[in-house]
């Protein structure tokens, strides 16, 4: 149903509940905010547990329902200026005509209503009401100040109604609130971030015509930079030549050797949260450049190169170092290969690609593990997979861990990799605070 899944990891969803019919409908919406992996927590009023019983929102949310305002239990546990102050957004859905008059009007006289005042996140409220109710002056009124004050007001839909009466005033879809929340910079999983990624080759000049270079097509970076970008970061790309357009609210930086890219990337990567370094970055340069073109002379003729600087370690090993994912590139034993740079570079984490054929097993033919969206076909029978195409598949570790990303095309994959590192980020956080 949504094609980025995750893009709500590690954020607090408040959900208010107030006493419509359409209270059902909130069961999904809890449903689907945890599938895109928020924290929900769920806020009723009286009038809404006579339609829906907490127990459900309890089971569907994993946490306990808020009902009372003034229970010392629950002020000692997390009581409403807690809640308020934990919510990346609060969402009322279904928001009655009582309750969006209460709200317009500043009244506190229960938990969701105070927690509405003491809020300081984005609100939304999905009104769900008699068609005759919502089109009633005062409920436009009420509707009107609340988005003068910034609400975000959602629905509500045109149809037949639970009173049997047809017109504006049923609840949003479940699906549609959802993606508005998914779409809003706030309740992103990167939002805040600032990310740093490298992608395409280098080119490693040896006279004034010619350079050593390799086929990377700079795809997949540019497919990470556009996923971080919807995921809500600031995204900076250190890209050598491709013939790619950049996504146009990335600040590009462009270069051509791997010296250019290692002194742009260390230039600005203190400034980032994350570094993703999926360029191609020549490992040897020669180590003259010659000032006029090599004229052709022997049969044999033997080039000397130099180790480049490897930007990627130097990056994990900064005292202050973001959160640090390299890629490797293989030919053969992909994993030992990938665990071992995992390893030696000190990285967070490493996405493995094979470019060289494709072997046809599973993360990286059809259907592979962990795979629950659909796949795009396999690739072609000697089709040099990673490079150049436009479908690639992960192999993903870390610290005692690895996932597999199927063979797919390189935005979905990007998409997948950028939930992924949200969610690994969010344990390394909750780790080191209960450590
Ligand atoms: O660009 P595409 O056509 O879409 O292809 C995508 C890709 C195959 C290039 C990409 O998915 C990928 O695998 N990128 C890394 C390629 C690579 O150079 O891998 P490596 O195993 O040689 O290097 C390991 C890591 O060290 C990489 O993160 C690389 O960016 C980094 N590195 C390498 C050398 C160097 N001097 N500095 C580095 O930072």
């Amino acid at each position: 149903m949504f094609k980025f899944r995750g893009i709500l990891i590690n954020k607090h969803i408040l959900l208010g509940i107030s006493g419509g019919i359409a209270a059902y409908k909130s069961a999904e919406l809890v449903r689907l905010l945890r599938k895109q992996g928020a924290e929900v927590r769920v806020v009723m009023t009286h009038s809404a547990m006579q339609f829906v019983s907490p127990l459900t929102f309890q089971a569907l949310s994993g946490h306990p329902v808020h009902s009372e305002l003034l229970d010392t239990d629950t002020e000692h546990a997390m009581g409403h200026i807690s809640l308020a102050r934990w919510a990346n957004a609060l969402v009322i859905a279904p928001a009655t005509a009582n309750t969006l008059a209460k709200c317009s009007h500043g009244l506190a006289d229960d938990l969701l209503s105070t927690l509405y005042l003491a809020a300081t996140c984005p609100i939304y409220v999905a009104p769900a009401m008699n068609q005759a109710m919502w089109h009633k002056p005062v409920t436009q009124e009420n509707i009107q100040k609340l988005k003068s004050h910034g609400v975000i007001v959602i629905g509500p839909e045109q149809g037949a109604q639970a009173c049997s009466e047809t017109g504006f005033g049923r609840m949003s879809e479940p699906v549609e609130i959802c993606r508005r929340l998914m779409t809003d910079p706030s309740t992103q999983c990167f939002s805040g971030l600032k990310v740093l990624i490298s992608a395409g080759p280098t080119r490693e000049p040896l006279d004034p015509v010619r350079y050593i270079s390799n086929r990377s097509s700079g795809k997949m970076g540019y497919a990470l930079a556009g996923a971080a970008l919807k995921a809500g970061a600031k995204v900076t790309l250190v890209s050598g030549p491709v013939s790619l357009l950049a996504p146009v609210d990335a600040d590009l930086v462009s270069v051509e050797t791997a010296a250019q890219m290692h002194a742009a990337i260390m230039s600005k990567v203190s400034e980032h949260d994350i570094y993703i370094g999926a360029a191609a970055v020549a490992d040897y340069s020669p180590l003259l450049i010659e000032k006029e073109k090599i004229k052709k002379q022997d049969e044999q003729t033997t080039l000397t190169l130099q180790k480049t600087r490897d930007i990627l370690a130097e990056v994990a090993q900064l005292a202050n170092r973001p959160f640090t994912v390299g890629f490797a590139a293989e030919t053969h034993d992909l994993e030992q290969y990938a665990l071992d740079k995992l390893a030696r570079k000190n990285l967070d984490m490493i996405a493995a690609n094979w470019v060289g054929q494709i072997p046809p097993s599973p993360p990286f033919s059809k259907g592979g593990e962990n795979s629950e969206l659909p796949t795009s076909p396999p690739l072609e029978k000697g089709d040099l997979g990673g490079f150049d195409s436009d479908q690639n598949a992960l192999q993903v570790f870390w610290k005692n861990g690895k996932k597999n990303l199927a063979m797919t095309d390189k935005n979905h994959l990007a998409e997948q990799l950028i939930s992924l590192i949200a969610e690994r980020m969010e344990h390394e956080r909750h780790d080191k605070n209960t450590a």
